[in-house]
């Protein structure tokens, strides 16, 4: 387990240069000296958890029009350089945690979680080894682009039948609808009351298309 607290003597802020502030969460560049530096020291993402991806974006848009509560206890999965559960910290307060199955994404976040001045604990861990046990600590689950291979369709649709079993009251993904996302979408349909999809388009901060996937976990069938 990282946090950023632990990370803090390892993760110096040597530059201001190279950085963006979007949804008001400051984004530093690829060209930025401390992504450099990460990068030199070996951090090197397997899993395409190598950037800032935009369906994060989707997410950030329709929360500042659907605000979420304060406080909530969220978990971002798939977090990789863990972008939208910085935004829940930074906006909402909430108590965030970052899973991804790639520990190489994590200084990324936790370098993001210093300069955004927010605490966040990064864990590496995978989407199948999230147990109901585990997933009763976790009032929301978001994740972005996370479902790009034909067999994330599964591994998130047995995922999404632990957090209903554990008690979590919604779960958001979004994804600029790739098929295995697409196929996701039509089984949590078939399968779950309280299912919404939601298509955005956005200029600004990006140009980024997609759907965003939103379960009501706690609804049930009438
Ligand atoms: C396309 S990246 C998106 C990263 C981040 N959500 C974003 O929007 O910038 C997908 C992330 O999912 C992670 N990932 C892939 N398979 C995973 C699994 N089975 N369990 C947990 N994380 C996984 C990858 O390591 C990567 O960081």
């Amino acid at each position: 387990m990282v946090s950023s607290m632990a990370a803090k003597k390892t993760t110096k802020i040597t530059s201001r240069a190279n950085q963006r502030t979007a949804f008001g969460v400051k984004i530093l560049n690829s060209s930025h000296q401390d992504i450099r530096r990460l990068k030199r020291a070996g951090n090197i993402a397997t899993l395409h958890g190598n950037k800032f991806w935009n369906s994060s974006f989707l997410i950030m848009d329709y929360l500042r029009k659907n605000p979420l509560k304060e406080n909530l206890r969220v978990l971002e999965i798939g977090c990789g350089w863990g972008l939208l559960g910085i935004y829940c910290a930074k906006k909402y307060n909430a108590d965030v945690t970052g899973i991804d199955a790639d520990s190489n994404v994590l200084p990324f976040m936790t370098l993001h979680a210093e300069i955004n001045k927010v605490a966040i604990e990064a864990k590496k861990m995978s989407f199948q080894q999230l147990t109901v046990n585990s997933l009763k600590k976790f009032d929301l689950i978001i994740g972005a682009d996370i479902c790009y291979w034909d067999e994330m369709t599964q591994i998130l649709n047995l995922l999404i039948g632990r957090a209903k079993r554990a008690g979590v009251d919604q779960i958001i993904i979004a994804d600029p609808c790739r098929q295995p996302f697409t196929d996701l979408v039509t089984k949590t349909k078939k399968k779950y009351p309280g299912v919404k999809l939601i298509t955005k388009r956005l200029k600004k901060p990006v140009a980024a298309a997609g759907e965003i996937l939103l379960i009501n976990c706690q609804q049930s069938a009438d």
